[in-house]
C-alpha cells in the first residue's frame, strides 16, 4: 500500500488546475449505456473512474482514453450482471441501475458495499423505480431488478438524494410517459447530468431546482461533453491554503458552486479573491474556527466537513461541525487526535478545540475526504506527517501530491512495492 510522507511548515504559492468532477462524471458514465456513442472531455484520471471503466467494459461498452478525453462505443450491453469485485470497491456503481434498465431492462446489482460513512442504504433507489414499473427480487448474486414496463411516475424523495435523484433521472429518460422527481437533489453535478443527457436527445427541464421533470423519448444519439470541473477538489486545495499560508491562484472552478465554502473560509479570516474561473487565497496561516453545519446543496458540502476539520484542529478559538448527510463521517477524528487535536464526539457533532501546534504523525486515511483532511494538516503540521491507505484518496484526487509539490508543498509518495 502506498503512502504520503509530509514535512510540514512550507508555504503555498503559484496557481493550481482543477480536475474534473468525480461527481459528475460518474452518473454521466452510467448514462453512456443509453448512447451508441459519446465523446466526454476533462475526465479526472481516478480509480473509481477506472473502476468504473472495467464495469461498463464487462458489459459490452468499448472506451478509450486519451489524457482527459474519453472516447466511448456502445455496440449493445452483452451482460446485465454487474461483477461484484469491481462493485465491492465503491459504492457509486449503483448509478448504474438506472442506466441499465433504460437501456437493458433488467440488471443485477451486488449488495452495495458499505463504507465508511455508515450504512449507505439504497431503499430511496429502490422504492423509486419500483414505482416506475421495475421488478426487485434479492438473488445470491445481488439485488435482480426487472423491467416489467418503464412507466414514468411522481416521485416525491423522503430526502434530496444525489444518487437516487440520478438514478431516477437515467431510469426515466427511456420511460413511457413523464416522470417528476420533487423534492430531487440540485447539486451542479445533477445539473451536468441533465445537460449530459438532453444533448444525447433526452428531454430533462428543472434540474438545478427541487423539481425535475424527464419526458420519456424512444432513442438518443451520441454527443461530446464537458465534465464540469470538481467543486470538491477546487474547496480542498482552498482550504490547503488556508491551513498551510500563502498565496494560490486556484484555476478552472465556478466560484458560485463554492459560495458555501468562500464564505466559512472568510468567517475565519481568509482573504479569497473570485474571478469567472479562478479563486485565489492567501492566508497567514492562522485561521479564526467557526461553526459548520453540512447540508445538501446549496449548503456546506459534506465532502468538505473533514478538510475543514483538518484546518480547525490549528486554528484559534472553538468550533462545532454539525454533520446532517452522514450518519458516521468523522472516522477520521482518532486520527487528528493521533496529530494533537483536541475534538470530542456528541453524536453528530464534533466540537474542535484548536491547538497551539498540530504535530507530526503516523496516522492512516479511513476514506477519501478524511485522507485529504489529514494531508491538509499535515502541510501545517510541525514535523513529519505519514499517510497510509492513500488509495482512498486516489479514488477521488488525480495527481494530489503533484499538484501540491507544484505550489510548494513538501509531500512525496512512497510506493511501497518499490521500497520493498
Ligand atoms: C453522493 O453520494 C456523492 N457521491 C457523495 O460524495 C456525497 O457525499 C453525497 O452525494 C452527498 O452530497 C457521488 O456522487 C458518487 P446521497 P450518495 O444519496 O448519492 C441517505 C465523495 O466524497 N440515503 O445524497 O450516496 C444516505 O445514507 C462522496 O465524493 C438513504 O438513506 O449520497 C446518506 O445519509 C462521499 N437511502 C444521505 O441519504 C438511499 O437510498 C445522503 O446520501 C440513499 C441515500
Amino acid at each position: 500500500m502506498d503512502r504520503y510522507v509530509i514535512c510540514g511548515g512550507e508555504r503555498l504559492s503559484g496557481q493550481v488546475k482543477i480536475s474534473g468532477a468525480k461527481n459528475a462524471v460518474l452518473p454521466i458514465l452510467a448514462g453512456t449505456l443509453m448512447t451508441k456513442n459519446a465523446v466526454l472531455k476533462n475526465v479526472p484520471n481516478l480509480s473509481d473512474v477506472s473502476y468504473t471503466v472495467e464495469i461498463l467494459e464487462n458489459l459490452g461498452m468499448n472506451i478509450t482514453i486519451e489524457n482527459d478525453k474519453m472516447n466511448i462505443i456502445n455496440s449493445g450491453i452483452v451482460n446485465t450482471v454487474l461483477p461484484t469485485e469491481l462493485c465491492s470497491k465503491m459504492r457509486s456503481s449503483i448509478l448504474l441501475m438506472g442506466g441499465m434498465l433504460a437501456s437493458a431492462g433488467e440488471v443485477t446489482i451486488p449488495y452495495p458495499g458499505g463504507c465508511s460513512l455508515g450504512s449507505r442504504p439504497i431503499d430511496i433507489h429502490l422504492k423509486a423505480v419500483e414505482k416506475m414499473g421495475v421488478e426487485i427480487a434479492e438473488s445470491s448474486k445481488g439485488i435482480y431488478c426487472k423491467v416489467r414496463n418503464l412507466q414514468g411516475t411522481k416521485i416525491k424523495l423522503p430526502f434530496p438524494s444525489v444518487g437516487a435523484t440520478e438514478n431516477i433521472m437515467l431510469a426515466g429518460v427511456l420511460a413511457k410517459g413523464e416522470t417528476t422527481i420533487s423534492n430531487c437533489a440540485i447539486e451542479p453535478e445533477i445539473v451536468d447530468l441533465a445537460k449530459f443527457l438532453n444533448s444525447i436527445g433526452a428531454k430533462i427541464s428543472g434540474a438545478g431546482t427541487d423539481t425535475i421533470v424527464i419526458k420519456g423519448v424512444n432513442e438518443l444519439g451520441g454527443c461530446c461533453h464537458r465534465v464540469i470541473p470538481d467543486r470538491i477538489e477546487a474547496g480542498t486545495f482552498m482550504i490547503a491554503v488556508a491551513g498551510a499560508g500563502g498565496n494560490v491562484k486556484i484555476q478552472d472552478v465556478i466560484p458560485e458552486q463554492l459560495r458555501p465554502v468562500i464564505s466559512k473560509l472568510k468567517e475565519a479570516d481568509v482573504e479569497v479573491k473570485e474571478d469567472e474561473n479562478s479563486v485565489t487565497v492567501c492566508s497567514d496561516g492562522f485561521i479564526a474556527n467557526t461553526d459548520i453545519k453540512t447540508m445538501p446543496y446549496p449548503g456546506f458540502p459534506t465532502d468538505m466537513q473533514a478538510q475543514f476539520m483538518g484546518l480547525m484542529c490549528g486554528g484559534l478559538g472553538t468550533g462545532i461541525i454539525n454533520e446532517t448527510v452522514f450518519e458516521n463521517r468523522f472516522m477520521q477524528v482518532p486520527e487528528f487526535i493521533k496529530m494533537g487535536a483536541d475534538i470530542t464526539i456528541e453524536g453528530r457533532c464534533a466540537v474542535v478545540k484548536g491547538v497551539e501546534k498540530m504535530k507530526g504523525a503516523k496516522v492512516r486515511a479511513t476514506d477519501l475526504r478524511a485522507g485529504a483532511g489529514l494531508v491538509i494538516t499535515g502541510l501545517s503540521a510541525e514535523g513529519v506527517t505519514e499517510i497510509t491507505d492513500i488509495h482512498y484518496i486516489d479514488r477521488g484526487y488525480e495527481n494530489f501530491d503533484g499538484k501540491l509539490r507544484g505550489i510548494g508543498a513538501d509531500i512525496i509518495r512512497i510506493n511501497e512495492q518499490a521500497v520493498q
